[in-house]
């Protein structure tokens, strides 16, 4: 992958669909999985222009922080916790427009208003989650799932 992004689409289609070839490109350069998982964080983060967007990865009973971009988050959440923990549990990605109204919603930071956690599945288990946060309300929609599923794919082998 070249060093810098190149995300000029105007739509978040196009968008997406531009960061989605540059990091299958990564994937043919390089093998090492924090890496790989770091710089997917940044490219999401900086490309989508999204508050905050980590890895948590599923570790005995809790999923535990992963590589991440943003501020500093909480590093352990029980399965059926929070979203992320509520992804694990149902294996389905969570739309969430106003964090507000989630029941047990985890807070990391007031800043964040909406919510999207696509859980990365491996021979049927959840193996990990992607997290990411926006500081507006409603930011996350069927578009941002339908790319973001696919982008997770991309880093199943990276997981245990
Ligand atoms: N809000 C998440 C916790 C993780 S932070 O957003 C980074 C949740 O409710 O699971």
């Amino acid at each position: 992958m070249a060093s810098e992004l190149n995300i000029t689409g105007e739509t978040k289609n196009e968008k997406y669909e531009l960061l989605f070839q540059q990091l299958k490109a990564l994937t043919e350069i390089e093998t090492d999985s924090i890496a790989n998982l770091s710089n997917f964080c940044s490219a999401l983060k900086y490309g989508m222009n999204f508050f905050w967007v980590g890895f948590y990865i599923v570790k005995n009973d809790e999923l535990v922080l992963g590589p991440f971009q943003g501020t500093i988050a909480c590093t352990r959440i029980k399965k059926g916790k929070g979203v992320c923990g509520t992804s694990w549990l149902t294996k389905e990605t969570i739309i969430v427009e106003n964090v507000d109204q989630f029941p047990g919603h985890i807070a990391c930071s007031s800043a964040s208003k909406s919510e999207i956690v696509i859980p990365i599945i491996k021979n049927n288990e959840v193996v990990a989650v992607l997290d990411i946060d926006d500081d507006k309300y409603s930011t996350f929609d069927k578009i941002d799932q339908f790319y973001l599923e696919q982008i997770v794919a991309i880093t199943i082998n990276w997981f245990k």
